[in-house]
């Protein structure tokens, strides 16, 4: 299972966070500059005690990063679990960039949300044929464009509202355009999803939550977090504070990478280790 990010981005991720130059990554370790470039560039990966230091530097878990450096970790494969909804990931690409779209189908009702539409999102379509479900809303985590670029042609096909917050920027292609104010829920079928504020990768990213489960668009990764577009602060904070203070066991669908649970970042990310 392949996380979305290798060391090297973390590392760019760290340094963002503490608006660092590489040089200034490069003089807090000791290390030289080019050594910096080459570990952000994928081209090097250090022994691990080197790792440590560069850990330290950027406030990051040491061991969780050390393990994800040496690929020696990946979260739990996930279980499906007896409950009112399925849900279904898809890969949707935008070129060769897999971004994650969701189905969430209520099992009585089969009412249907999607989930973030991908830039090409034929593969929804299909799948929905296949099913023999008809969508009655999107969703949208944040509006970038391998998020929200198959809008309008979604909404040729189903015709149906789409949510955003309302901090988002407009994203092109709805004809029915609903806005997610702070503490609204939406109902679909007999599933009630709640809205998550996760700001910071954007200015108004959003996570839905029906029962257990987060989808929780480019705001944390498995292994690692998303970049900060909007504020890295508002971001850390918004995923210390709001995802991982959820019970363990809740499952977190992210935009891009494998799903994951609560408990498996809190003792594996080298952003959140014990930190919500
Ligand atoms: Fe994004």
């Amino acid at each position: 299972m392949e996380l979305e990010d290798e060391l090297g981005d973390i590392l760019e991720k760290g340094r963002d966070g503490k608006s660092w130059s590489q040089a200034d990554l490069a003089e807090s370790t000791g290390m030289t500059l080019q050594e910096i470039v080459r570990i952000e560039n994928y081209e090097w990966t250090p022994q691990k005690k080197v790792i440590f230091k560069i850990a330290d530097a950027l406030n990051l878990h040491g061991p969780s990063l050390a393990a994800i450096a040496a690929a020696e970790w990946s979260p739990k494969k996930e279980i499906p679990v007896s409950g009112n909804f399925d849900v279904i990931c898809l890969n949707v690409f935008m070129g060769n960039y897999p971004v994650k779209c969701y189905l969430l189908i209520c099992r009585e009702s089969r009412s249907t949300a999607i989930i973030d539409t991908g830039a090409n999102p034929g593969e929804i379509i299909k799948k929905t044929r296949e099913l023999g479900v008809e969508p009655e809303m999107i969703l949208l985590t944040h509006t970038h464009p391998d998020h929200a670029g198959g809008l309008s042609k979604l909404d040729r096909e189903f015709g149906c509202p789409t949510w955003v917050d309302k901090l988002e920027p407009r994203p092109f292609g709805s004809r029915n355009m609903r806005l997610i104010e702070e503490g609204d829920s939406i109902i679909l079928g007999n599933l009630k999803i709640e809205t998550i504020p996760t700001r910071g990768h954007t200015l108004g990213g959003i996570s839905f939550k029906v029962d257990q489960s987060v989808f929780s668009g480019d705001s944390i990764f498995s292994g690692s977090m998303g970049r900060a577009n909007s504020s890295w602060k508002d971001l850390f904070n918004s995923v210390s504070q709001n995802l991982l203070t959820l019970p363990k066991s809740t499952r977190l669908y992210p935009g891009h990478g494998p799903s994951t649970t609560v408990g498996e970042e809190k003792l594996h990310n080298p952003f959140f280790y014990d930190k919500s």
